[in-house]
């Protein structure tokens, strides 16, 4: 499985860039505007509703499929926000089970993550719950649920959340691609059967065939000579890790996982993202007129193109391509981490085929019955527990304003991407404490791969790690810590 990108080793092949640059003014043209606004009632609360609907995931040719989004759509519409200001957000739950809304990579309040049972109770079938907090970083965000997330999110429900600068950024225009892979049936309906596979949950997740960039197979993005375009682009598959490669044209990478980054130009135009992961890239437009430079994804077997950026023939934006890009706005980050008195904790990861772990659960002759995959197959574990993290004991509980270190060691065959709540983290490097230069909120490691990470438990209450990989938290590796 390959996990060659940004997360593994950026320091050496990262180019840094801006530095130097004079600062440029540049007149931001609408597409500040041009998205709505989030709130579509009165009182300036944005209604959500999470309902069935169609999507023609196979495009406009194809049957459509029957999905679940927020308001009917694949994916969800986008949010936008500036940071600093509140987001008040409606969910109407009309799907024919309990929902919550998980707010991915948003430092907010406890009682707003929207986990079950942990910080809120579900919402019922027909209910409805306010969400409404401060954004305390700009960036590109993520929405989901949180109850039956692997079925949830497969039939179809996330969205992005766009937290603006309040300082104008030196960028034309955003391009939102919400990518996400999907196990159809020939007819085109998704195959619901595997979404309580055993074999999946045991083995990388459930892995999609279909390819979708926002609901449909492909993408085409028309952009003017010397423009520069924004991607915000996040990884909304159930268990798939992306390695995508920008072919042709220069992109810089901007911001990971919504945190604005040293600037770089990742090596041959290759980024991965983890089921989570967001990046934010700027491609400028310099290609000859008419030519196209194209966005691919490896699979298995090969490459396959999920759009492309065409350089349009035509008048240019402007004369002459903008300098190398300068950092994004900080966002309010704590400055320091303080290791002397971390509280540190091995998080060894088990589990999952071929593992005793698993070899337990099969003579155990668990079933998968029901509603998701049952949490009591106990396929993979975390410090030695099974848990979806929903419930149970604190793997630990911290004093707000520790730093909390975590050794992740991931001893299956398989790829996991561990998620943090509530706080972003930063990645420590192998021989000593030193970090990589950008924030995290999902790290992705290969199979037998470690990882280290760092962060200041400064927001008080009860948050999860778990795996993104949607099935392998269904089935064990899932917990939650306590920052009172
Ligand atoms: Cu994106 Cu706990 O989830
Ligand atoms: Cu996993």
């Amino acid at each position: 499985m390959p996990t060659d990108g940004f997360a593994r080793s950026p320091i050496t092949r990262r180019r840094l860039l801006g530095a130097g640059v004079a600062a440029t003014c540049v007149v931001l043209p609408k597409w500040a505007h041009a998205q709505g606004r989030a709130a579509d009632a009165p009182d300036g609360v944005r209604v959500l509703r999470a309902k069935p609907g169609t999507a023609r995931l196979r495009g406009a040719d194809q049957a459509p499929t029957p999905v679940w989004g927020y308001d009917g759509a694949v994916p969800g519409p986008v949010l936008r926000v500036k940071r600093g200001q509140e987001l008040h957000v409606r969910l109407i739950n009309e799907l024919p089970e309990e929902t919550t809304l998980h707010w991915h990579g948003v430092r907010l309040p406890n009682a707003m993550d929207g986990v079950p049972h942990l910080t809120q109770a579900p919402v019922a079938a027909g209910g409805t719950f306010d969400y409404r907090f401060k954004v305390p970083d700009a960036g590109t965000f993520w929405y989901h649920p949180h109850q039956y997330a692997s079925e949830q999110l497969d039939r179809g429900l996330s969205g992005l959340l766009i937290v603006e600068e309040p300082e104008p950024v030196a960028a034309d225009r955003d391009v939102v691609l919400v990518l996400d892979d999907w196990r159809l049936k020939p007819d085109g309906q998704n195959d619901e059967a595997s979404f309580r596979s055993f074999h999946d949950a045991a083995h990388a997740g459930r892995i999609g065939t279909h390819f979708t960039v926002n609901g449909a197979p492909a993408i085409q993005v028309a952009a003017k000579q010397n423009e520069r375009l924004r991607l915000r682009i996040v990884n909304a598959a159930n268990a798939r890790v992306m390695p995508l490669r920008f072919d042709r044209a220069r992109v810089t990478v901007m911001a990971i996982d919504g945190q604005p980054a040293e600037p770089f130009e990742p090596r041959e135009g290759r980024v991965t993202l983890g089921p989570g992961n967001r990046v934010d890239l700027f491609v400028d437009c310099t290609l000859e007129p008419d030519s196209s430079a194209p966005i691919m994804l490896q699979d298995a077997r090969a490459e396959v193109p999920l759009g492309r950026v065409v350089c349009e023939a035509g008048a240019p934006l402007r004369a002459a391509p903008l300098p190398d890009p300068k950092p994004l706005p900080p966002n309010p980050l704590p400055a320091r981490i303080d290791f002397r008195n971390a509280h540190r904790l091995d998080v060894p990861l088990d589990g999952g085929a071929m593992s005793q772990t698993m070899a337990d659960a099969m003579r155990a002759g668990r079933e998968i019955p029901g509603h998701g995959i049952d949490p009591r197959a106990r396929l993979w574990t975390m410090a030695g527990q099974a848990s979806s993290g929903h419930h149970g004991p604190p793997m630990f509980s911290v004093k707000r304003g520790r730093t909390v270190m975590l050794a992740f060691a991931n001893k299956t065959a398989w790829p996991h991407g561990m998620h943090l709540h509530g706080h972003h983290f930063r990645l420590l490097d192998n021989l000593d404490d030193g970090w990589k230069p950008f924030w995290l909120d999902t790290v992705l490691m290969g199979p037998r791969e470690t990882a280290r990470i760092a962060f200041v438990a400064d927001n008080p209450g009860k948050w999860m790690i778990h795996c993104h990989m949607l099935e392998h938290h269904d089935t064990g590796m899932g917990a939650w810590f306590e920052v009172t």
